[in-house]
């Protein structure tokens, strides 16, 4: 167990004195850009290397640099195909599509660095929502019929994020009942709706 620990302190000391020359490395970047790896959520590809979007700076060590490429900010492709060289353009179509996701329009939703929030969101889950569906924030939703309230969707103002009883670890929002890139049911629904109230029964006892 000491053993181990000391080679592993051993090669990250190595590790890091070679990185000070690899523009690889993200440190490379980050003692100018501090702010691309803030966040509580910092993309895994921010993590691994900038240069696998920012193939085409102009050299590190010579400031300010430019775009040597055919794309701004030295980006290898323009969003959405940068995003597809990892990201499957697969999944974000489907027998029914979300216009913003199926059209490409990643940025509306997510930042490409990091973010404080969940899924790299560039509002409060709900929020991001809410910014093209502005009648959520006033009108009922779901159960206006049932109960004359509506059934709750992220936009109450908690104090406390609630958790999705289906998902642990991830914010109930309006995500916990619809799809945000593509989906098999109407609306983009997460479950069948011809299961009637037994959809509700996945979340409540009744
Ligand atoms: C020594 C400091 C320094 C280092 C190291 C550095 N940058 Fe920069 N970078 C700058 C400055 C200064 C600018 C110009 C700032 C501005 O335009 O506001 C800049 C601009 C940029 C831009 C915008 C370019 C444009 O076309 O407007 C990108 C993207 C960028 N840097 C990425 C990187 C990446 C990726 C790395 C690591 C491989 C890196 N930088 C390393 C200082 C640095
Ligand atoms: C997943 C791809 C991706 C990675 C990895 C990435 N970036 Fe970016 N970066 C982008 C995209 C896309 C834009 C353009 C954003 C826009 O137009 O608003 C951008 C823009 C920038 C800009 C210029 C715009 C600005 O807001 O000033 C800088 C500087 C930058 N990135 C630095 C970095 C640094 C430093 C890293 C690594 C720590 C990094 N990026 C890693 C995708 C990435
Ligand atoms: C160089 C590869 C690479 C590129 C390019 C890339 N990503 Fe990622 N992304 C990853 C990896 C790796 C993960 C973590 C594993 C996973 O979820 O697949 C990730 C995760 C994510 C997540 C989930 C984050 C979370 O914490 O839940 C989002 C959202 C995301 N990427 C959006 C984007 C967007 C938008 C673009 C284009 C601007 C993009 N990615 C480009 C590699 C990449
Ligand atoms: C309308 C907003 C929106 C758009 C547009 C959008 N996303 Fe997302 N994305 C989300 C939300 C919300 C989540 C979290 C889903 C959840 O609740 O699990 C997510 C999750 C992800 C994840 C994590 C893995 C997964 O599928 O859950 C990746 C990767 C991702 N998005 C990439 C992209 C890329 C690439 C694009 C552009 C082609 C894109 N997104 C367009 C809202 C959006
Ligand atoms: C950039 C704008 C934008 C954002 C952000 C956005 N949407 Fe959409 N959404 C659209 C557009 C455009 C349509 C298709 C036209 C329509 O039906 O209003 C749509 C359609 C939908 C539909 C299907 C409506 C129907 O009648 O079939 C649902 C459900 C939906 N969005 C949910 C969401 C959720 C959940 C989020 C957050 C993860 C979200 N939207 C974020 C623009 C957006
Ligand atoms: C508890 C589950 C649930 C939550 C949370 C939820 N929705 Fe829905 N939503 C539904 C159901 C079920 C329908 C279908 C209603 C119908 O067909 O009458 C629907 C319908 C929709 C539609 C289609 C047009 C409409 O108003 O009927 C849109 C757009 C939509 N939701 C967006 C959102 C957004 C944005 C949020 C978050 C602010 C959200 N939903 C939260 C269950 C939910
Ligand atoms: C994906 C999980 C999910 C589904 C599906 C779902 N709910 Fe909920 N529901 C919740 C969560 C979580 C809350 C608490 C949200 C909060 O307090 O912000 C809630 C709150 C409620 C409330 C409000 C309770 C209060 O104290 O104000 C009612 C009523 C309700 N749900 C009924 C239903 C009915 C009826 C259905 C089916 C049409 C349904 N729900 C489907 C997760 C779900």
């Amino acid at each position: 167990m000491a053993l181990l620990t000391l080679s592993s302190s051993m090669a990250q000391s190595v590790t890091s004195s070679a990185s000070s020359i690899s523009p690889r490395d993200p440190e490379t970047c980050l003692t100018c850009h501090e702010k691309f790896a803030k966040g509580q959520v910092v993309h895994q590809a921010v993590k691994d290397s900038c240069m696998d979007c920012h193939g085409e700076m102009e050299s590190p060590y010579q400031t300010p640099h430019k775009s040597k490429g055919k794309f701004k900010n030295g980006l290898s492709a323009a969003v959405p195909e940068l995003c597809y060289g990892c990201h499957a353009k697969k999944n974000f179509s489907g027998k029914l599509n979300h216009d913003p996701a199926f059209t490409g329009e990643c940025a509306e939703c997510h930042n490409p660095h990091g973010s404080d929030n969940f899924a790299l969101l560039t509002k409060s889950p709900s929020e991001s929502c809410a910014e093209c569906h502005a009648s959520l924030k006033k009108q009922k939703h779901v159960l206006a019929g049932i109960s004359g309230k509506g059934h709750p969707v992220g936009l109450e103002g908690r104090t406390q994020p609630v958790e999705d009883p289906l998902r642990p670890g991830k914010p109930f929002y309006c995500g916990s009942c619809h799809e945000s890139h593509r989906g098999d049911f109407g609306k983009l629904l997460r479950h069948d709706p011809k299961l009637g109230m037994q959809v509700c029964s996945k979340c409540h006892e009744m």
